[in-house]
């Protein structure tokens, strides 16, 4: 059994459903004419060694509990939106879905971490068909949502792969080149917004 119990399958089902959901939704804003709300997302159960490295690094007992209830990222997906307006469309939607509450917001963009990381994090509490860990039917299920413009995404996964170049000669210089290539793709962002809004304003 690995550190999910019982629950593995529940969240990868968990995982398909809420994905289903989300996409749904943008299909049904183009059919009504409106610009999508994402561009693409992707998902993803963290992998059981993984959570059990989380729960070591934090200081949790490494169980099940630790894993779905402290622990709110067992499932997570990322959402990759083409403007930072529809980030703000995508937080809406969140915040009106009857299907799950927002329980925790990690606003990266406006206070982008030092390194120059850029996201809008939130976590969602949400119900299922299918039992908790606390015996509850329906369920209760944390599930991490990442939103973030391609720009940041693409800065992201640099950086992430980055990380695991442990014999670079001059770290504190790639650093700095990355958080000033962060911060351009931020203006980047901006001008893009008000170009579409230009766009906009013409039709
Ligand atoms: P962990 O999940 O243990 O990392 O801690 P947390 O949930 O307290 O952290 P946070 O919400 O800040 O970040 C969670 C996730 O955001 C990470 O697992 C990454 O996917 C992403 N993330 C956060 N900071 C960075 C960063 O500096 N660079 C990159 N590439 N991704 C980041
Ligand atoms: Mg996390």
């Amino acid at each position: 059994m690995s550190i999910y119990g019982e629950y593995h399958t529940t969240l990868t089902t968990l995982l398909t459903e809420v994905q289903r959901r989300i996409l749904a939704v943008n299909q049904e804003m183009q059919q009504n004419g409106q610009p999508k709300l994402f561009e693409h997302l992707i998902g993803r159960v963290k992998t059981p060694a993984s959570m059990e490295e989380k729960c070591l690094r934090k200081g949790y007992p490494v169980t099940t509990t630790s894993a779905l209830r402290k622990c709110k990222d067992a499932v997570g997906i990322r959402i990759v939106c083409n403007f930072i307006d529809d980030i703000d469309r995508c937080l809406e939607y969140f915040k009106h879905a009857s299907w799950c509450s927002i329980v925790q917001e990690k606003d990266y963009i406006k206070n982008a971490k030092p390194n120059g990381y850029r996201s809008y994090h939130i976590i969602l509490d949400v119900v299922t068909p299918h039992v908790d860990i606390d015996g509850h039917t329906p369920g209760h299920y944390f599930v991490e949502v990442q939103l973030r413009t391609i720009a940041m995404d693409s800065w992201a996964s640099l950086e992430h792969e980055m990380k695991y170049k442990h014999n670079i000669a001059n770290p504190q210089r790639i650093e700095k080149e990355l958080k000033r290539c962060a911060d351009q793709l931020a203006s980047c962002d901006v001008q893009m917004q008000t170009i579409r809004q230009l766009i906009n304003a013409t039709d």
